[in-house]
């Protein structure tokens, strides 16, 4: 079968070749999923530059999700799921493959009526999105979050939620297009900027009303801005680093009003949820993505044998959606 590999560290576009490489075999409780689509994320690119929080070691197959039906399989788990449209979850990475091998508890029936283009990515980012939202802050019809990255995937189902749960919340983003493609989805409180005046728009936009929750996905100046503007004791969720900065914290910023960070990784998350939870989870999940609570905005898809392209438009600022990589 074909495999997308990274052979080295660096430009996503320039570490991959496709090689042909021996089809999996699966042991007890494990499936062999033929792959269809697989999004790429930004966890995606950070690995291949050897900037994610863990890593793999040279050579490998990327690709944390995507969709695919069920080839092979050996268990009840695997035989439950033999012949059907699975959302793929690759905790350790290989869905950029035409073949992947999982855990069959990982290989999740998606219903008909949810799309190829959204089961692709049916798990890393409305996981973190729903997990974030209920089960670290449990936001409800009285709380107010200001969140930035709000016009990517995670910012979007954010929205999303928000209108399902009753939430509030304050969108941040770097570009006007951004704003009014948020404005498009029912956003109304929104926020363009980044660096020095952001905490003060923000704050202006919150007026008079409590905001106690930050969630965060740029870090530097534009965590930090988040974190000064929350209320008393005010959280700032901490879940990823597109600007590659570091927050910059004064001590004071967190004595004043006894405020926090607190960092959210999905694969940490995972490790402290029982089987039930997960199995209540991926059934919620796919019950959001058919409702379009929790939607995926779909950008180009490729051939792998377009990877360099793939990995161009995925890296790109003010990309249309999601790139999904094709293995058809
Ligand atoms: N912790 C976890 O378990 C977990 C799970 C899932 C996702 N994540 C993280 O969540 C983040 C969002 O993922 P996604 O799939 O939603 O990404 P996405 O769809 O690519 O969206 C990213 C958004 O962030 C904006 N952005 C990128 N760099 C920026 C910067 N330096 N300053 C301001 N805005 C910037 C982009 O705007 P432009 O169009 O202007 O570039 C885009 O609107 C990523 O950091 C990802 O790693 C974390």
């Amino acid at each position: 079968m074909r495999a997308l590999v990274c052979k080295a560290w660096g430009s996503p576009a320039e570490s991959l070749e496709i090689q042909t490489v021996p089809e999996p075999a699966p042991a007890w409780g494990q499936v062999v999923v033929r792959m269809m689509a697989s999004p790429v994320n930004p966890s995606d690119l950070l690995t291949i530059q050897n900037k994610y929080g863990r890593q793999p070691s040279l050579p490998f197959v990327p690709g944390f999700e995507g969709v695919g039906r069920v080839l092979s399989g050996k268990g009840p788990l695997a035989w439950r799921v033999m012949g059907r449209r699975v959302a793929v979850i690759a905790a350790d990475g290989g869905a950029w493959a035409e073949q992947c091998l999982i855990p069959a508890i990982r290989a999740i029936p998606i219903p008909d009526s949810i799309p190829d283009d959204q089961a692709a990515s049916f798990f890393v980012n409305p996981a973190t999105a729903w997990a974030i939202a209920r089960n670290v802050l449990r936001l409800g019809p009285l709380d107010l979050v200001v969140q930035s990255a709000a016009a990517g995937a995670v910012g979007q189902m954010i929205h999303g939620l928000s209108k399902y749960l009753g939430f509030g919340v304050i969108h941040v983003v770097r570009r006007n297009e951004q704003a009014e493609s948020l404005m498009k989805l029912g956003a109304r409180d929104i926020v363009v900027g980044e660096g020095e005046n952001l905490a003060r728009q923000i704050k202006d936009l919150i007026g008079p009303r409590t905001c106690q929750y930050g969630l965060d996905a740029i870090g530097g100046e534009t965590g930090a801005a988040i974190l000064k503007s929350l209320s008393r004791h005010g959280v700032l969720i901490s879940y990823g680093r597109l600007s590659g900065q570091p927050i910059p914290v004064e001590p004071g910023t967190l004595m004043d009003g006894m405020k926090r960070i607190q960092g959210f990784w999905l694969s940490e998350w995972m490790k402290d949820q029982n089987k039930l939870t997960l199995w209540r989870l991926f059934g919620r999940l796919a019950k959001l993505m058919a409702a379009g609570i929790i939607k995926t905005p779909t950008g180009p898809s490729y051939p792998i044998t377009q990877f360099a392209e793939a990995m161009n438009q995925a890296s790109l600022a003010g990309k249309s959606g999601k790139v999904l990589l094709r293995f058809d």
